[in-house]
């Protein structure tokens, strides 16, 4: 069978690395217990390609990642450097992969396992079972928007300057992603903003109602403004199925809403772009976290959101629906058995390795395949 099933991996910067190595185990499996084949080809992001060509994503691996059905990726960043301005640092590279291949949705799943309810530091009863996803607009608002820049006023005054900015269509896009994904879970969402404050918010809001009308009135649909909705996820998560909302909000509550599964390690993503004649859509998988430098390259990293993302990829880049389920219920018996990376450690576990979480993961699929 030919491999027509083409993904790159830009590991990048800090543990990047040593979790997407946990993947590339994963695609070996496959190709063995599964006879599924990807072709895979891997390429330098943020840090690493800078040190590497000066520039945090070269121009030849732009192309690659845009012929690529999917790219994965590990992480970018670092102390190393933190000091260079900002279109040259390592998250340029990040954003401009999710801008030059049109990603404006990005999904967010935020699920507890049950074996770590008691990972999170909230109360077990408010995060016992949640389920949410947080659809984030990813190539817009204020990390896009013009004029940027910090401007000399004379006198030792300064001025730093970002633009919050957002069309109908950009609103319009990233809101259909959000009723289709929740007419096949709980069919409701949240839409957050500012509209009380920003005009960027009052159109969203004014834009969001808009389509719901014409297009999804079947789904329930409630306006949150995101301070209350930042609140009424610490009180109470599940009241949320799917949350709408910008760029930096989705920045914040994602993040928020990750902890709440007991560590920013477990959270997958997926950032889709618009589908294609063929139905397909550029796509980037990535785990929320960072590239964690502090503990870098000490196979001490939890590689569980990385290998979350792969069955993310599974799902919406290859239609393998039976194999992302297989990964996930290698990492849900895992977990029940007792595995710990040092970030979901507690009394009475077994506290393990990157390598020692990858093995068992492995150990388990061979298991759920037999
Ligand atoms: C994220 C990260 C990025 C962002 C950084 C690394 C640029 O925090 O994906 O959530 O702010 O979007
Ligand atoms: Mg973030």
């Amino acid at each position: 069978m030919p491999a027509n099933k083409k993904i790159l991996f830009l590991a990048g910067d800090g543990i990047g690395p040593e979790v997407m190595r946990q993947v590339r185990r994963v695609i070996d499996w496959m190709d063995r217990r599964r006879g599924v084949t990807f072709d895979v080809s891997e390429g330098l992001v943020g840090g690493a390609a800078i040190d590497q060509y000066g520039v945090p994503l070269a121009d030849a691996t732009l192309a690659e990642a845009l012929a690529s059905d999917a790219v994965m990726l590990g992480a970018v960043g670092g102390p190393k450097w933190d000091t260079m301005s900002f279109d040259k640092r390592p998250e340029a590279g990040l954003l401009a992969l999710r801008k030059e291949l049109g990603l404006y949705a990005n999904l967010r799943p935020a699920q507890v396992f049950d074996a770590l309810v008691d990972a999170s530091t909230l109360k077990p009863e408010i995060v016992k079972g949640l389920d949410i996803l947080i659809v984030r607009e990813l190539t817009g608002g204020v990390y896009f928007g013009e004029p940027r820049g910090i401007e000399d006023l004379g006198n030792g005054e300064k001025r730093g300057i970002n633009t919050q900015v957002y069309t109908t269509t950009e609103i319009r896009r990233v809101a259909r992603v959000a009723f289709e994904l929740a007419r096949k879970r709980s069919n409701k969402v949240h839409s957050m903003e500012k509209a009380n404050v920003m005009e960027s918010g009052l159109l969203w809001r004014q834009e969001v109602t808009r389509l719901h009308q014409e297009e999804f009135q079947d789904v329930e649909l409630h306006h949150m403004y995101a301070d209350n909705g930042a609140m009424q996820l610490i009180r109470n998560p599940k009241q949320f199925d799917v949350i709408v909302t910008d760029n930096l909000f989705g920045d914040i509550l994602s993040d928020e809403a990750a902890m709440m599964t007991g560590s920013l390690g477990m959270l997958p993503s997926a950032a889709l772009g618009d589908p294609d004649a063929n139905g397909n859509r550029k796509a980037m998988y990535e785990p929320v976290h960072g590239s964690a430098p502090d503990i870098a390259g000490k196979d001490l990293a939890n590689p569980i959101a990385t290998l979350l993302s792969f069955a993310m990829a599974l799902r919406y880049s290859f239609n393998l629906d039976t194999d992302a389920g297989l990964i996930e219920k290698a990492v849900q018996n895992v977990l029940g058995g007792g595995m710990r990376t040092a970030d979901i450690m507690a009394p009475g576990m077994a506290r393990c390795s990157t390598t020692v979480m990858g093995d068992s993961i492995l150990r388990e699929l061979d298991k759920l395949a037999a």
